[in-house]
């Protein structure tokens, strides 16, 4: 996947942050304002995090899209970008765990505790937001790729001690930021730690 990966940073140099990052801040029920971005690519929703004064831990395995943020926030104290893998993370403290698109690869059989973890790791009032493949999903069963999926019981089990605020699931035929087509099935949840 490496080499991938370098490819798909580089056509994500420049884009925008995610639309659905405004509105997840906004469910932030404390003031505290520290964020984590799990598998961050090249920085654009950490970018918009810290324009909103977060302090942002923003991490990913591929050590050439931790350089290109490194790079990027070079002038701000407020981002740091660290290289990890999800098994390797170490969960600080945060008001906003958010995991855009990337643990579609965490391997499956890690998925669960991550989820856990992260949770843990959310201060009262804290925002958790991922997003998930479901079962429909081309990628799923795949051979290539370390590909993890779920469905809405997992997130609803995974919320039981939690509140749940949204479970969006979409299915569609599209294609990939590296032009592949493919069918879509996604499951997006956000989720909030009791205060
Ligand atoms: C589809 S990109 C999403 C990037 C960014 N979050 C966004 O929404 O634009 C998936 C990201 O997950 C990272 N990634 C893949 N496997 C990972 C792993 N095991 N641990 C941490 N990051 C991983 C990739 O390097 C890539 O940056």
């Amino acid at each position: 996947m490496s080499g991938e990966w370098i490819e798909y940073h580089q056509k994500t140099l420049v884009v925008p942050h995610r639309p659905l990052l405004e509105e997840v801040i906004h469910k932030v029920q404390t003031p505290i304002k520290k964020a984590v971005d799990a598998g961050c690519g090249t920085g654009a929703d950490a970018a918009y995090l810290a324009a909103q004064g977060f302090d942002v831990v923003a991490f990913d395995s591929s050590q050439s899209a931790i350089n290109t943020c490194r790079a990027r926030f070079a002038e701000s104290n407020n981002v740091k970008c660290v290289n990890h893998c999800f098994s390797t993370f170490y969960f600080p403290p945060c008001s906003l765990f958010w995991a855009s698109q990337s643990l579609y690869f965490c391997p499956l059989e890690n998925l669960t505790t991550f989820v856990q973890k992260a949770l843990t790791s959310l201060l009262p009032g804290g925002v958790f937001t991922a997003d998930f493949l479901g079962q429909r999903d081309t990628w799923v069963g795949s051979e290539e790729k370390s590909i993890s999926f779920c469905q809405q019981s997992d997130i609803h089990n995974w919320s039981e001690l939690y509140e749940l605020l949204q479970i969006r699931e979409t299915e569609e035929d599209g294609t990939t930021i590296m032009g592949q087509t493919k069918h879509w099935h996604t499951l997006t949840a956000v989720i909030r730690k009791p205060l």
